[in-house]
């Protein structure tokens, strides 16, 4: 990913707004606290400027959302956004908001039933932060390909990541992951089989693919690639085998 210029002053607002999380790791198995309604909690991991997940939240009132990121840059477009977006609803011109206000804070009403919020930290530390089944889904979206051999330890499919996903996602938890990187995907699809995990669904062609496409939320890099032309690929999965641990879809391709 081509990343984003520093940007001054970063790091700051992250530390100060009120959609990022301090010290995450002080609500580990207790994140439903952080949130005005106790509900189901979904993580995107490596979520960019958060437009899946906010679009997500307004699409899911019933569920809580944390959007995981490691680069300043990156999520200080998040947080412009999700203010924007708040400001927004709350009645303010669109043509008018530009940016973050400095009034924020005093605007509570601006935070009012926000089921998101925002986490600048590597995925590595993902147990730290979060309890054992603490977590009701897990979404990737475009992850880094890392494709040379030796960083294959850095996708956010491959073996060591899965393994700390089984340890935070409960029963009912789901991973889905989309992507248009064949190599990336079909490594993926190794991984999830290699690692004993059920492969619920999956396709090569997304948005070609009725059944998985229904309720679709694109992501900033989805858009950007299928307008390219670039299929879309998805699969959906869960960590522990059950007694049928054939895939129950054909490949489409
Ligand atoms: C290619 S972008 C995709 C952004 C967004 N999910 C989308 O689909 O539009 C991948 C993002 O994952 C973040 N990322 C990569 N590895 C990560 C990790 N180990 N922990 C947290 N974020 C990570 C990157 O900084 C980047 O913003």
């Amino acid at each position: 990913m081509s990343r984003l210029r520093n940007i001054p002053g970063a790091a700051d607002v992250i530390r100060t707004s009120e959609y990022c999380i301090q010290n995450p790791e002080n609500f580990r198995g207790r994140w439903n606290c952080v949130f005005e309604k106790r509900q189901p909690l979904y993580i995107e991991i490596g979520m960019g400027k958060g437009h899946f997940l906010m679009d997500m939240a307004e699409a899911y009132p019933d569920r809580n959302f944390i959007g995981i990121e490691m680069y300043d840059s990156v999520l200080f477009r998040a947080v412009q956004k999700a203010e924007m977006r708040a400001r927004i609803r709350e009645g303010e011109d669109p043509e008018n908001v530009h940016g973050l206000s400095a009034d924020v804070k005093e605007r509570p009403g601006l935070m009012r039933n926000c089921n998101f919020r925002f986490l600048r930290m590597d995925a590595r530390q993902l147990t730290e932060v979060f309890g054992e089944g603490e977590i009701d889904g897990i979404y990737l979206n475009f992850s880094d390909p890392w494709p040379k051999d030796r960083h294959a330890g850095r996708r956010l499919t491959s073996s060591g990541f899965l393994k700390l996903y089984e340890k935070i996602m409960s029963r009912e938890a789901r991973l889905e992951f989309k992507t248009d990187n064949r190599q990336l995907f079909d490594f993926s699809l190794e991984e999830i089989r290699e690692n004993g995990w059920k492969l619920l669904q999956y396709t090569f062609d997304l948005h070609n693919d009725p059944e998985m496409n229904q309720g679709n939320i694109m992501t900033e890099y989805e858009k950007k690639f299928s307008a390219r032309g670039n299929q879309i690929c998805k699969l959906i999965a869960v960590p522990r085998k059950e007694e049928n641990s054939e895939c129950d879809r054909k490949i489409r391709v």
